[in-house]
């Protein structure tokens, strides 16, 4: 049997980069997939993609600043499939012209970050999971970033959010862990979505590699397979975590190249 046969898979941003590889990797493992996206052109082409490898899917706007949208996406949701057994909230963005330093930041940017980055979690939950109850649990995957867990010159409010993510997904766990839903999230470290290649300078992707441990970048499914187990059962006994998909860019010692130097 497939990892998540017949299993309701909501995914937020699912037109493009990590929700885009999500959500084929879910289709491909048996489920149905509901694809929300404020980019309604790439989340149809998305869902017949997926149906034409002879998965289930549907394609629906989505709106991640709105409550109504979030609501819809939900309701949109358990009207097509019948039930929500997997949510995905991957929605998540900064813009590096105004989430700056503490001083500099532009405060409205705040706003919204916390807004989409974050509140948008709480409510995809809260509507979501009443319908995970009724379904006998579920699993909850939440997109936070290596942002969320050590300091940067820039994107304040990105961090911030992404950190509020971490504690979030404990709380939601906590909470709801008697009823059988699982919430988990997935940090990821910089990923070579289409978007990331396009626009990022080959000076920073050299950066990253050399602090890498390993010797080579991450792509959009190293995230989705992280995904798809912490949705399917092989991950029954997990909850409140979060996975850092990262490839051990962040794990040593920040001194270790000089130390390296030195010693020879
Ligand atoms: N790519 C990376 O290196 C990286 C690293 C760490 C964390 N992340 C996180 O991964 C998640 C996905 O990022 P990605 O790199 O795949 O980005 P992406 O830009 O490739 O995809 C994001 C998708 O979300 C959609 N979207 C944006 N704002 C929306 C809104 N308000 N309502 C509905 N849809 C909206 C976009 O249309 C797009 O399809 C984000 O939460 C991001 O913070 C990415």
């Amino acid at each position: 049997m497939a990892r998540v046969q017949n299993k309701v898979a909501i995914v937020t941003g699912g037109a493009s980069g990590i929700g885009l590889a999500t959500a084929y990797a879910l289709a491909k493992e048996g489920a149905k997939v509901v694809i929300g996206d404020f980019n309604q052109e790439g989340a149809v082409l998305a869902a017949k993609e997926i149906e034409g490898f002879g998965g289930q899917a549907i394609a629906t706007f989505l709106d991640a600043s709105s409550k109504e949208s979030i609501k819809g996406l939900v309701e949109k949701t358990v009207e097509t499939f019948g039930r929500i057994d997997i949510l995905f909230n991957n929605v998540g963005l900064t813009d590096l012209k105004k989430d700056l330093d503490v001083v500099n930041l532009d405060l409205d940017e705040w706003d919204r970050l916390m807004n989409v980055n974050v509140k948008s979690m709480v409510i995809g939950c809260k509507y979501a999971i009443p319908y995970m109850v009724k379904a006998g649990g579920g699993s909850i995957i939440n997109t936070t970033s290596m942002a969320g867990f050590a300091g940067d010159a820039v994107r304040t409010a990105y961090g911030a959010s992404k950190a509020a993510v971490v504690n979030l997904t404990k709380y939601i766990a906590v909470q709801y862990g008697k009823q059988k839903i699982r919430c988990n999230a997935v940090a990821p470290g910089l990923i070579l979505t289409p978007a990331a290649r396009n626009n990022l300078p080959e000076s920073i992707l050299d950066l990253f590699m050399k602090y890498n441990s390993l010797p080579y970048h991450g792509e959009p499914e190293d995230i989705a397979n992280t995904v798809l187990f912490l949705a399917s059962d092989e991950s029954k006994f997990i909850t409140g975590q979060t996975l850092q998909v990262e490839g051990g860019h962040y794990i040593a010692n920040p001194s270790v190249p000089d130390l390296s130097t030195i010693m020879g």
